[in-house]
């Protein structure tokens, strides 16, 4: 089992729609046991809802769940005390969170953009991965050969339409690797950002015209649509899994090969 005698932390999971749900099962069922950090004031509906999501994992696989609010310290430094008490030491780090000022984000651009905006939305979506590395390894619990994992998007990189705060945050938390896999690679911790392309999820869903891009993205990558959530936490899984050990600071992308495109003519139906 490629996760057997692994304990992976994952933030992010919202519902059974979240890629971190999904990388959870794909954890659990690969033989590992996942720790699952949660915003922190999920009402009732959506803790049912999540728990819904989760039940049918392995026996045993959940070692426990723990609440964060990403955009403080002190909620960063308590979740992962908490994890501490669950597990002595974890073998793999997942931060699955992106956030902004939503309605700001689906009216306005760049130009619009104020301060409050974008240390608001860099700090829950970049900062916070950093943090919560940084406070990982100040109490000794990410072991030896761990892999740390941050979910970013071909936004932060070029030009995607409507995602312009985010795209500012994205290409911080992907500098933010670079420097944490460099910092890091003496223990042999390695860092990782997968680039997915768009999903429909309750984050992908709150970019402006999100069917739209995701229709261009089907057009318009080789393989003969996107990639689903499934798809996007097997590539993670990889990135977490011994299987990747060599590999550090890179962005992986699962996304059908479309930013490898260079001329989107759609070569489907011209
Ligand atoms: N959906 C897509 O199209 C897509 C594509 C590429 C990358 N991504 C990235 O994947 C990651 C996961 O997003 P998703 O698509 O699974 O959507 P999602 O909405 O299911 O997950 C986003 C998570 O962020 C959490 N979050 C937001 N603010 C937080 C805070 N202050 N404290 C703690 N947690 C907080 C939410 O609770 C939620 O679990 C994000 O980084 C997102 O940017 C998404």
């Amino acid at each position: 089992m490629l996760m057997k005698d692994k304990i992976v932390l994952v933030s992010g999971l919202l519902n059974k729609y979240s890629i971190a749900t999904h990388l959870a099962s794909q954890i659990a069922f690969s033989g590992g046991k996942v720790i699952l950090q949660i915003q922190k004031g999920m009402d009732h509906k959506k803790l049912s809802r999540l728990d819904s999501a989760v039940k049918d994992f392995p026996e045993g696989s959940i070692l426990g769940r723990v609440e964060c609010d990403v955009s403080t310290q002190e909620s960063i430094q308590s979740a992962m005390a908490a994890v501490k008490e669950i597990a002595p030491g974890i073998d793999g780090l997942v931060h699955s969170i992106g956030a902004c000022n939503t309605e700001r984000l689906v009216k306005h651009g760049i130009m619009q953009v104020t301060q409050e905006d974008f240390q608001g939305a860099l700090n829950i979506s970049a900062y916070s991965y950093v943090a919560m590395v940084q406070e990982a390894v100040k109490i000794d619990l990410l072991k030896e050969g761990s892999s740390c994992l941050a979910l970013s998007y071909l936004g932060g990189e070029k030009v995607v339409p409507h995602y312009d705060l985010m795209g500012m945050a994205k290409a911080t938390l992907e500098a933010a690797n670079r420097y944490l896999a460099a910092a890091l690679g003496d223990k042999r911790i390695r860092c990782n950002i997968l680039s997915p392309g768009p999903m429909k999820t309750a984050a992908g869903r709150g970019i402006n015209d999100f069917e739209k891009i995701g229709w261009h993205v089907d057009a318009n990558c080789f393989l003969p649509g996107r990639p689903n959530q499934e798809e996007a936490a097997k590539s993670a899984l990889f990135l977490l899994s011994d299987l990747s050990q060599g590999i550090s600071a890179e962005v992986i992308y699962c996304d059908g090969g479309y930013r490898q495109n260079g001329m989107h003519f759609n070569h489907r139906t011209a």
